[in-house]
């Protein structure tokens, strides 16, 4: 049975990794909006990943929400951790505290005995705070260590139900609503055909980043996120999707 569903799978992965025009795609078993252990699964695939293509003096940035929590539990201490830097890829973006970039980075570094540096920003930020934060020393290092990442881990979101998380001001969510925002990630929204109709102003990793880190690596699962998974493959590129059963199924199906 075990061979067999492996084999299943493995057909899967092929047929998502055309469909997303992806390089690699790994899927685990289940449906991660009904079982949590399914988000440890893909954690554990994340992690392993992380642990391959990791050398001494990386920076690993890391994003929010509670798939890269679930991943963080499964973290454990590896060659050269001692000599990586575990940081945010962003600001908090509305999180709850133990959803947090800040938190998750911690938390990795703790458990793989490497180090980290945290970003202690507010966010959203307005305009002129934004310039004036940026201009800070110490803020001006952590910035460009995460710029300079090399490994980036990332989840992705439904577009609504993230901006309801972080209790968008109305007037943005309707603006979302109205730019039929479909998936959401690293603070930025983007629409079915994957274009950004709106960004969270907030320190960090920018889009634009990515495309000077090593390795990507995206975590999203469950039904619940096909379409989000969809649209932002549409532009956005990553050199490896974790996902799960479900939400494989659902991308296919539709
Ligand atoms: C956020 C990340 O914190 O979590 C986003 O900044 C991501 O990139 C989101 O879309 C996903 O959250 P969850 O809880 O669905 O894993």
């Amino acid at each position: 049975a075990f061979m067999h569903e492996a084999m299943g799978l493995s057909v899967l992965e092929k047929q998502l990794r055309e469909k997303l025009q992806l390089n690699e795609v790994i899927i685990v078993p289940g449906n991660s909006d009904e079982q949590e252990w399914v988000k440890q699964e893909m954690g554990k695939a994340c992690i392993s990943r992380l642990k391959e293509k990791t050398r001494p003096g990386i920076t690993i940035a890391v994003t929010g929400g509670t798939t890269m929590a679930a991943a963080a539990e499964m973290m454990t201490p590896f060659d050269y951790a001692k000599d990586c830097q575990f940081v945010p890829a962003r600001g908090g973006i509305g999180e709850k505290e133990e959803n947090q970039a800040n938190t998750i980075a911690a938390r990795m570094a703790r458990q793989a005995n490497g180090s980290y540096r945290l970003l202690y920003v507010p966010d959203p930020l307005s305009e002129t705070s934004y310039q004036t934060m940026i201009e800070e020393p110490s803020i001006k290092g952590t910035l460009q260590l995460i710029k300079s990442a090399g490994i980036v881990m990332h989840g992705i979101g439904d577009a609504l139900t993230m901006a309801e998380r972080r209790k968008t001001p109305q007037e943005v969510f309707g603006k979302l609503e109205e730019a039929e925002a479909v998936s959401e990630a690293f603070g930025y929204y983007f629409n079915k055909q994957g274009n950004v109709v709106h960004k969270v102003r907030t320190i960090g990793i920018q889009l634009d980043d990515l495309t000077d880190a090593e390795q990507v690596i995206t975590i999203a699962g469950g039904t619940s996120k096909a379409n989000a998974i969809a649209s932002y493959f549409k532009k956005g590129n990553s050199n490896l999707l974790i996902t799960d059963e479900a939400a494989a199924e659902e991308i296919l199906n539709s």
